[in-house]
């Protein structure tokens, strides 16, 4: 909001980014990001924004994946999952999310009184589920687990070089299962990846590797935040737990407002200025670089009433948290029945369920991007 009063894009110095224009209201946020001509992910000389010259080649494969791309590879690579993401085959998963929600809720509190429902449920649960579309074997899901909590302790030196690791190791492993998938087939996404590489997709293995990868983390860390984030708003906010207990047919829509109050996902990596132009009244030339700011534009005053005000009923809901223009989130629907079923398993098995520790005291982790609790102390 104070960024706002200077203008719907503000000129800034982030770090590890640089200088770079940052995007303050929804107008701006949109424009850029609907104008994939003009605002690329990659450099003119095909570099991906970020990766730097030291870092090592394995992250380099992991990086060059759809989300880094501009078109036309951006569309050769997303069209090759498309149909696996489509609206019906993601409803028809929605029975075995519930029951793997069912199941997980059930076993919240096996080990004592209080348990952590990040580590507990939050983070398993949207791993759960992407692992089995991608047909990855159960008894593996320790080390997605292990490579989530990876990926979300980025907040210092130390994260970032465990990071780097955990990228190598994932390569390694999803090389070797992509690898089984060619030699013995099998169930799931991997499986079916392998098939159309047979038939002739334009995909390189290496390209492979790399969308597995894309799926599995993006599938997974997102939505364990924003799992976490709504049921700690609702752990602290009765009337708006009474009146979501009262009729859970109102989940769904409670979950468009939690995508925006929360906003997983607060600012996207930096686009590319390709040629002069203005957005919003600001000019911005070529070379410059910006990135927009999901969740100021989730909190931009002249697209949502009263935007502060956690409204459940809240309708229309013009939130930004999966993005727009060609990169809009291949899994928003996945993400919306996850959550919805998440939230409805966890209140209707524990109906006493309450925060372990005061609210204010909630620790909330240091990433810069995604906006993660890092603890959620509950009990029945
Ligand atoms: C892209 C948010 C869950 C897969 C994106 C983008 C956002 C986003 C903001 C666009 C980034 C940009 O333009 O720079 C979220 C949030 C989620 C979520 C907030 C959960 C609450 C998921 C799930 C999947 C997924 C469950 C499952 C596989 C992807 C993929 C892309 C993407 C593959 C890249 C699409 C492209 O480049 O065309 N997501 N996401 N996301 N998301 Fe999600």
């Amino acid at each position: 909001a104070a960024l706002r009063m200077s203008g719907p894009l503000v000129a800034t110095r982030f770090p590890l980014v640089g200088d770079v224009w940052i995007t303050t209201t929804h107008d701006a946020t949109a424009q850029v990001l609907k104008d994939g001509a003009t605002f690329t992910l990659r450099k003119e000389d095909g570099d991906v924004a970020g990766l730097r010259w030291w870092m090592p080649s394995y992250v380099r494969t992991v990086a060059n994946n759809m989300l880094t791309m501009d078109e036309p590879d951006h569309t050769r690579l997303r069209s090759i999952v498309d149909e696996a993401f489509r609206r019906r085959a993601i409803v028809a998963m929605e029975p075995r999310i519930r029951n793997i929600a069912d199941g997980l809720a059930d076993e919240l509190f096996a080990e004592g009184r209080t348990a952590d429902l990040v580590q507990r449920y939050a983070r398993i649960l949207p791993l759960a589920v992407i692992s089995e579309l991608l047909g990855l074997p159960l008894a593996d899901r320790p080390k997605f687990i292990a490579w989530g909590n990876a990926m979300s302790s980025l907040t210092n030196v130390v994260g970032f070089f465990r990071l780097l690791w955990t990228f190598r190791k994932m390569r390694a492993y999803l090389e070797q299962q992509l690898r089984a998938a060619r030699v013995q087939g099998g169930e799931g996404l991997i499986a079916e990846l392998v098939q159309v590489e047979r038939e002739g997709a334009q995909i390189t293995p290496d390209e492979m590797v790399s969308m597995v990868f894309l799926l599995l983390a993006a599938g997974s860390e997102t939505t364990t935040h924003l799992i976490s984030g709504s049921a700690y708003e609702l752990l602290r906010r009765p009337d708006l737990r009474d009146w979501l207990e009262q009729d859970w047919s109102r989940a769904g829509l409670a979950v468009e407002e939690f995508l925006r109050f929360v906003s997983p996902v607060q600012f996207s990596k930096p686009r590319y200025v390709r040629r002069d132009v203005e957005v919003e009244g600001v000019r911005l030339k070529k070379g410059d670089r910006v990135m927009v700011m999901l969740a100021a534009a989730n909190m931009d005053p002249a697209v949502h009433d009263r935007p502060d005000n956690l409204d459940l009923e809240r309708k229309p809901n013009r939130h930004m948290s999966f993005g727009t223009g060609i990169h809009f989130c291949l899994g928003h629907q996945l993400a919306r029945i996850e959550a919805t079923c998440a939230l409805e398993a966890l209140f209707v098995r524990w109906p006493k369920l309450g925060l372990a520790v005061d609210p204010a005291e909630v620790r909330w982790r240091r990433r810069p991007g995604i906006r993660m609790i890092a603890q959620l102390p509950v009990s029945a």
